[in-house]
């Protein structure tokens, strides 16, 4: 089938089938296999040949789910998808418009908190304390050089704060260790990290839950940075229109999607009790930056699957590949905080394939006073979602079309004056997979990086006199191409 007949684009679906493909995985399969957006693979071995298919299928812009049965030692039934994460359905067209409409519908409702239930496909089968047995997952080594078998990549880590209740989901890296036991891998500052920290500081073990096969919602939420304090269940209620039900761990209390494929539950002690080695990880800026390192572990005491459960792997790819287009959910947080921090005139978020979904944030504005361009940048390096690992933050005028590379780098190369229209910051929000962070500061437990922020505008004080550009007005070229239409057939594609 050729790429353009199995693209399904959001706008291709009903409502009904838009909220049925997010909040249901086994519906999103159907629903791509019905329209030629699925592969089924069978006989592959998890032992890096699932990772290579998966970076081969990256080449494409809008890549198949890939659907791995019949692994190598798994047999029939426990099965891996891939890509439910960049499916086009929830992508939809890449341009700024697309953006706009992404956030608009986004944006429309409150939170919708989940509801609790008592039963759900989740139960089917439970595993207790001494039968818990997570090897029977097809957990896959993807990189040559990791340090072993992840089984979470596209994961929920569920965690509740202890003086508040507010429950957080963070997607992060999940190692196995042996049968009862994983690592999970938290840059520091991320809302996972706080939590367990305040549970350790009063001397307690922290309650999680580990789910490793849910509805895309769930994982689109826990990957995107949220204010502190938001719930993403509540967050994926608001998008699907109607609460996510949950059933209750019988260890934690915490909450479990009642969908779920695979979930673990247990208790992750304190470093000073328990530490791992974990990694080395091919991580997602295109590099193996964490040698092997301690890190916390789950104590897991229950494991909860359906019959035939899934388990969703997504793991880093270099952000270079055509199917690691960055997502808009991070691309709609920066524009958020931008204006939920008052910057007035934000005419567009960018991020450009190759930074992936933090290095480079390109922002266009209507300048409206002195400082405003600087206002803008100032923000989103310093912002929730702009801070972790936000290396260069670009702000331009609103005529340049921040979608296309070119028109950024010719603002770049017209508007900028490196001397006069820079601020270089150091210090800044950076993570243990930084690469540039160097040996000297890791052994320092300095993980701080510097930023760059680029003011490509027209300078306010002599925006007036500013060269004008060299390019036929508007009205008058569509005016022309209507009058030469048959002159011009060779701009058709
Ligand atoms: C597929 C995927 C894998 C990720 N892996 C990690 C990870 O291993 N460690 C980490 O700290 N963040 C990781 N992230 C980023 C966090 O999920 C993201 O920063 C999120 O906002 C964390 O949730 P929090 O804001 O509630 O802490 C990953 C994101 C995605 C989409």
């Amino acid at each position: 089938m050729k790429k353009e007949e199995r693209r399904i684009q959001a706008s291709d679906l009903s409502p009904e089938d838009r909220v049925n493909a997010l909040g249901d995985l086994r519906a999103l399969i159907e629903l791509s296999r019905r329209r030629g957006a699925l592969e089924d693979i069978h006989g592959a071995d998890p032992h890096l040949e699932v990772g290579a298919l998966y970076e081969l299928s990256l080449r494409d812009s809008y890549p198949p789910l890939l659907l791995f049965d019949e692994l190598k030692g798994f047999g029939a039934g426990k099965r891996i998808l891939m890509n439910a994460r960049f499916s086009d359905i929830f992508t939809g067209e890449v341009s700024l418009d697309g953006l706009r409409k992404f956030r608009a519908s986004r944006n429309k409702r409150a939170g919708i908190p989940p509801v609790v239930v008592s039963h759900g496909p989740v139960l089917e089968n439970v595993q207790r304390d001494d039968d818990v047995d997570i090897s029977i997952f097809p957990a896959a080594k993807w990189h040559e050089h990791d340090g072993g078998a992840y089984i979470g990549t596209e994961v929920l880590v569920i965690a509740r704060d202890p003086d508040t209740g507010w429950t957080n989901i963070g997607t992060y890296r999940v190692q196995v260790q042996d049968k009862k036991t994983v690592s999970v891998f938290i840059e520091p500052g991320k809302h996972g990290s706080l939590i367990r920290e305040k549970w350790w500081a009063q001397g307690k073990h922290c309650p999680m839950v580990v789910c490793v096969g849910q509805a895309p919602v769930l994982g689109m939420v826990a990957g995107t940075t949220l204010k502190y304090g938001e719930c993403e269940f509540d967050a994926a209620g608001a998008r699907l229109g109607k609460p996510v039900e949950v059933i209750e761990g019988e260890l934690t209390g915490l909450p479990i999607p009642a969908t779920a494929e695979i979930a673990f539950e247990g208790f992750m002690p304190p470093p000073s009790e328990e530490t791992r080695p974990e990694g080395p990880f091919a991580e997602w800026p295109g590099y193996y930056a964490t040698n092997a390192h301690p890190e916390p572990v789950v104590r897991i005491g229950r494991v909860y699957y359906r019959n035939d459960p899934i388990l969703l792997g997504q793991p880093p790819a270099k952000p270079t590949f055509p199917g690691r287009q960055p997502s808009f959910a991070g691309m709609a947080a920066l524009w958020d905080a931008l204006e939920n921090a008052g910057v007035p005139g934000v005419k567009g978020v960018w991020k450009p394939l190759g930074g992936g979904v933090r290095f480079v944030n390109v922002i266009s504005i209507e300048q409206l006073f002195q400082g405003h361009a600087k206002m803008a940048g100032l923000v989103a390096t310093g912002a929730g979602p702009g801070a972790y690992l936000g290396r260069i933050t670009i702000v331009v005028d609103e005529d340049i079309d921040i979608t296309n590379p070119a028109e950024v780098m010719w603002a770049l190369a017209t508007r900028w004056d490196p001397k006069t229209q820079t601020d270089i910051i150091d210090g800044c929000y950076s993570g243990y997979i930084d690469p540039v962070v160097s040996p000297e500061k890791r052994a320092a437990n300095d993980i701080t990086s510097s930023r760059i922020i680029i003011y490509a505008v027209k300078p306010w004080s002599w925006r007036e006199q500013f060269p004008r550009v060299n390019t036929v007005e508007q009205s008058y070229s569509s005016a022309i191409e209507a009058k030469w239409k048959s002159k011009l057939n060779f701009l058709q594609t």
